[in-house]
């Protein structure tokens, strides 16, 4: 078979470790076919589901079911990443091998905060035991004291607490101690400080396993997008400020953070149409990462290499995935992208359940035209010549 398409640019399927797929549990806002669907639409080939399912990921069973329906669905690859612990009180950890053993790539707090330092130590060392790497959210709960957006100027006009850096970057701190004590593979999820990105960098520099990934919305919004309480701006962690934006995007560029995640956490109108402490946090991104982070490599403010890496080879290889790169005999796990076209993000456009994103009304330049897993077209923009 021969695809003609002249001027696109042919890149190995995106690899996505941070997606919220609801199912089971809150199918009313995605399941496991339209999160499949918005991947393939986003370029992503495999993507990693987040625990905080109804019931939680934290047993074989939740995982094997996710896997069986995912199975039946076909299109993008599901994988499952079980959570570190069990029980409403979170003090025992999940039976990580049998996790393993049913198909999950890793372990993450997500959902179930480990805050409790003893907890995550013991995490850390039963995880390496399996070779499973720990995601973690890192939020300091103590020190977030129920907040809902970045502490700073506009939290302070509206009137609203304030979750400070400093929430996420003791709980950084703390882990790679721990890390490096245990020697066990860790990883940061969505991180939004600079100071994080200073961590990270030095622990780095000193060899320690540790991994780290950054969303698109970290990368290009502060906390003024949250304007007039708009709630699709309303997210965990929050947005942050420039500086936060500038030593996230250097991190990103000279590989202090290794990959680009996208915390797609869709969420129903009425999670969201509603007021602000009422609204849930979290916005879509399968199907804008890409685009939306093209613009990045546009402005210069990005190298395309890296960014490529960053979405590829670098999720595949936390997750434990086959190789990304294209090569001779290699399977096809491919995306297709016409990086001229520009388009409008809107929601009838989406595959995605939710339509909760504050990039709606946004025009971008670069779109996916056709994604491929294993040889099978899972995705198709407009019918190709062949
Ligand atoms: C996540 C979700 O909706 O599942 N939301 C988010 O803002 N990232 C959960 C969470 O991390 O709080």
């Amino acid at each position: 078979q021969v695809i003609t398409a002249p001027g696109a640019w042919l890149l190995p399927g995106l690899v996505d470790l941070h997606a919220h797929l609801r199912e089971p549990g809150q199918e009313y806002k995605e399941d496991i076919r339209s999160g499949l669907a918005a991947a393939a639409a986003g370029g992503f080939t495999d993507i990693c589901a987040m625990p905080n399912t109804l019931p939680v990921n934290d047993s074989r069973m939740v995982t094997e079911a996710m896997l069986a329906r995912a199975h039946e669905v076909g299109g993008t690859r599901l994988h499952p990443i079980g959570a570190i612990t069990v029980g409403q009180r979170g003090e025992s950890l999940t039976e990580m091998g049998d996790l393993r053993e049913a198909g999950a790539v890793a372990v993450s707090d997500d959902g179930r905060c480990v805050t409790n330092s003893a907890v995550m130590r013991r995490a850390l060392e039963y995880a390496s035991v399996f070779d499973l790497p720990v995601i973690q959210h890192a939020e300091d709960h103590a020190l977030t004291e129920g907040a809902q957006m970045h502490e700073g100027s506009v939290s302070t006009r509206l009137g609203l607490r304030g979750w400070p850096r400093v929430a996420e970057d003791i709980i950084v701190s703390r882990d790679l101690l721990l890390a490096e004590y245990t020697g066990a593979r860790y990883h940061v999820a969505h991180a939004s400080t600079e100071g994080t990105v200073r961590l990270l960098r030095e622990a780095k520099s000193r060899g320690l396993r540790v991994t780290a990934e950054v969303t698109p919305h970290h990368l290009l919004l502060t906390h003024e997008a949250v304007g007039l309480y708009d709630t699709a701006c309303k997210v965990n962690p929050p947005l942050r400020e420039q500086r936060d934006i500038e030593a996230l995007r250097q991190g990103l560029a000279d590989g202090t953070i290794d990959a680009v995640a996208t915390d797609h956490a869709p969420h129903a109108t009425i999670d969201k149409g509603c007021e602000w402490s009422e609204a849930k946090p979290g916005m879509i991104g399968l199907e804008l990462c890409l685009p939306l982070l093209l613009g990045l490599v546009a402005e210069g403010a990005l190298p395309l290499a890296r960014l490529v890496t960053s979405l590829t080879q670098a999720p595949a290889g936390i997750a434990r995935l086959p190789d990304k790169r294209i090569r001779e005999g290699a399977r096809a796990d491919l995306v297709l992208i016409d990086p001229e076209e520009r388009w409008t993000i809107d929601a009838s456009c989406l595959r995605s359940k939710s339509h909760n994103t504050p990039f709606l009304g946004r025009t971008v330049k670069g779109r996916v035209k056709m994604t491929m897993v294993a040889g099978n077209v899972v995705f198709e923009s407009t019918p190709r010549s062949s």
